[in-house]
């Protein structure tokens, strides 16, 4: 082992306190759970889904919001604005698309007594109106959630009044990702709740000090290398609400056989990482925002609960929705280059059942330590400098549950 192994460089942005002691006992309570669902989820931006759901004009997609027991509606109309709306129809509160749905009209009609909605949220038919004593149809539209849309993500906030823009909440990340969604496809879908407070979820995935030890079996050589045995992150940024890294490729991985197939027929995506070249004034800049050397990939969280995994030709959107606080929906979406050959196809099979078995192993950390801490052993975790994102994580949670 190298004894100076390469120093991480560490990026702060705004006035930013990190604990590397934290008391997550106390973060698993109900009680405080609650305040998160007010101080957090109905303030923040929160993207909800990706505009690969919203392909053309009539688009639609319905997306729930656990933490907010909401169910949302997105549309894309004819006048090319993407709105979110509840999905619940103005009459009797009956939930007008079913939850999972997408495709793509023009008008949302009620099973129930078949109100009918357009695409913008007006009403537009009510059956047997005369009925209706006093009716103003043009007060009974959809109900409305701030939406926004940044680059591939759809975002909303429940807010009735955001106290700030999209662009002022993603700061550093709002104009740095020019193109690198372009040209993209969705591969791999799943999700699966788990027995575990949404803190630890999100915690899993946003530091690299586990992968030597949790993936040895299914990455064991893809970072580190003989200069960077422990894995080292190379660049982190504490943003003032998110934060990211990135992680460094291990020159000398040696593919296994089946990989060699697949990623000699497409493009290699992950364990194995292609060299790219991060220097040219076209690469976008929040992408390898050190511009390290040998780069595999950057983990961004999006504060609170949303992760993204870059790499070249690939990315990982994550969705860790709390449902209370003992169980968490994680949402998993994977996308990579638009195939073009069935050796492409190949390098996507390949990527797409490597990246669950890893995370197979991730969530098998959650419903234990969620369990052990519930049984008052040990109410704090401790947090190396390599875990940053983790202690800022809990310092941003903290400043929004204490905001009045
Ligand atoms: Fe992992």
């Amino acid at each position: 082992m190298n004894a100076n192994p390469p120093k991480s460089i560490t990026v702060f942005r705004g006035d930013t306190r990190l604990d590397n002691v934290v008391n997550l006992l106390e973060k698993i309570q109900p009680a405080h759970f609650s305040k998160e669902v007010d101080k957090i989820f109905r303030r923040a931006w929160l993207p909800v889904t990706s505009m690969s759901d919203l392909p053309e004009p009539g688009s639609y997609v319905t997306i729930t919001v656990p933490p907010l027991k909401a169910s949302l509606l997105i549309t894309r109309a004819t006048d090319g604005k993407v709105r979110a709306f509840h999905n619940v129809c103005r009459h009797r509160a009956n939930k007008l698309v079913a939850d999972g749905e997408k495709g793509c009209k023009h008008r949302f009609t009620c099973g129930f007594h078949a109100w009918s909605f357009a695409s913008d949220g007006k009403l537009a038919v009510v059956m047997d109106e005369s009925q209706f004593v006093g009716l103003d149809k043009s007060r009974y539209g959809l109900v409305p959630v701030h939406c926004e849309v940044w680059e591939d993500f759809v975002f909303v906030n429940f807010d009735p009044a955001p106290r700030e823009t999209l662009a002022e909440w993603l700061g550093d990340i709002h104009g740095g990702y020019k193109g690198y969604f372009d040209g993209r496809e969705e591969i791999a879908n799943w999700s699966i709740v788990v027995n575990a407070n949404w803190h630890i979820t999100v915690n899993a995935f946003t530091e690299g000090y586990h992968s030597l030890f949790l993936h040895k079996n299914t990455l064991p050589d893809y970072q580190g290398g003989s200069d960077n045995p422990m894995r080292h992150r190379p660049f982190l940024e504490i943003m003032p609400r998110h934060a990211r890294y990135s992680a460094k490729a291990n020159p000398n991985h040696k593919m296994t056989p089946v990989e060699a197939v697949a990623y000699n027929a497409g493009r290699k995506l992950y364990p194995a990482f292609p060299p790219v070249d991060c220097t040219g004034p076209d690469f976008p800049k929040a992408v390898n925002p050190g511009r390290v050397d040998h780069w595999a990939f950057d983990i961004v969280e999006f504060f609170p609960c949303f992760v993204l995994i870059e790499g070249a030709d690939w990315h990982q959107n994550m969705w860790f929705w709390p449902v209370d606080a003992d169980h968490t929906e994680i949402r998993v979406v994977d996308y990579a280059y638009k195939a073009k050959t069935v050796g492409d196809r190949l390098a996507h099979s390949y990527l797409r059942v490597r990246n669950r078995e890893v995370f197979r192993e991730d969530i098998s950390t959650m419903e234990a330590i969620h369990a052990s801490l519930k049984s008052g052993a040990v109410p704090e975790i401790i947090l190396s400098q390599q875990e940053m994102l983790i202690q800022k994580h809990y310092a941003m949670a903290a400043a929004m549950v204490a905001q009045p």
